[in-house]
């Protein structure tokens, strides 16, 4: 299998080191430059994107693909900032074909829209041209993407309880089928890159262990949702993660300064706090 080489910076993610002129957002959104050109990772909510990429000098205007992690809008809300800011005349999106399923959530009895927030074909007016997929698949020499991952840890459930998605008419609850992750080959291993882990983090390094054939994590960025899970989920996933080779960790975005700490007590300095502006080396 061949590497990649290059790096990652953050563009989007809830917190931003004092003094910096980039600002932060509840969202996540990272920058990848390897030896095939630069691509983006997620776009954040929307204020943030290419207000940081500015100041960060890294240039949206060359950017040749984008991935899209999930629907939800602190990961999609930039994406008719970044469309318009890309020099090809069309760019092409990599995602889950749920990524435009028709998804609320509930709580008190008040619906709110839980979906991208805006439809496919002003998007690709814009010039967007989705590329989907359910299953493992490379998106460039040694960049692979999850789909679809397997839930099959017993303490994974996320913070579904309220998520509802509706399909050929009918109610379902929804699992964020959607949910997918980026699986780079380095060489000292994979680095994986999450955008809100809704599939769960430890179902997520399995699934990338399993397609991969590599069981040394180099690294491991982005947003865990163990934040929003629940306590005994966060508890039990920090005690399942000692049981991989991990050399970074580097939890983002939905993982929460609370679960931060923790992991940061349990697994000293393989941990990293994220924030805007991080560069990471692979
Ligand atoms: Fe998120
Ligand atoms: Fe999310």
């Amino acid at each position: 299998m061949k590497t990649a080489r290059g790096s990652l910076t953050i563009l989007t993610d809830n917190t931003v080191p004092e003094r910096s002129n980039a600002i932060a957002e509840h969202g996540f959104s990272a920058f990848l430059e390897t030896g095939e050109g630069n691509f983006l990772f997620d776009t954040g909510k929307g204020k943030t994107v290419v207000h940081n990429a500015a100041i960060l000098k890294k240039d949206l205007a060359g950017i040749n693909k984008i991935v899209l992690s999930h629907a939800h809008g602190d990961h999609t809300g930039g994406l008719p900032d970044v469309l318009p800011a890309v020099s090809a005349k069309q760019v092409d999106v990599f995602a889950h074909p749920d990524i435009f399923a028709d998804r609320f959530r509930e709580k008190n009895d008040q619906r709110t829209y839980g979906g991208i927030p805006f439809i496919k074909g002003y998007l690709e007016k814009m010039g967007a041209r989705f590329v989907f997929n359910n299953e493992y698949r490379e998106i460039e020499e040694g960049v692979f993407l999850t789909g679809e991952v397997p839930r099959e840890t017993s303490f994974e459930g996320g913070d579904m309880g309220n998520r509802y998605v509706i399909r050929e008419g009918k109610v379902e609850p929804d699992v964020i089928l959607d949910d997918q992750s980026l699986v780079i080959h380095v060489e000292k291993g994979i680095l994986i890159v999450l955008g809100c882990a809704h599939a769960g983090i430890v179902n997520v390094i399995n699934h990338a262990i399993k397609m991969s054939g590599v069981d040394e994590i180099y690294g491991i960025i982005g947003g865990t949702h163990i934040g929003l899970s629940g306590d005994a989920q966060r508890d039990k996933t920090i005690e399942a993660l000692k049981n991989y080779k991990i050399e970074h960790l580097i939890p983002a975005h939905c993982t929460g300064a609370e679960a931060m700490c923790l992991m940061r007590n349990a697994f000293g300095n393989i941990f990293q706090f994220s924030h805007v502006g991080m560069t990471f080396h692979f």
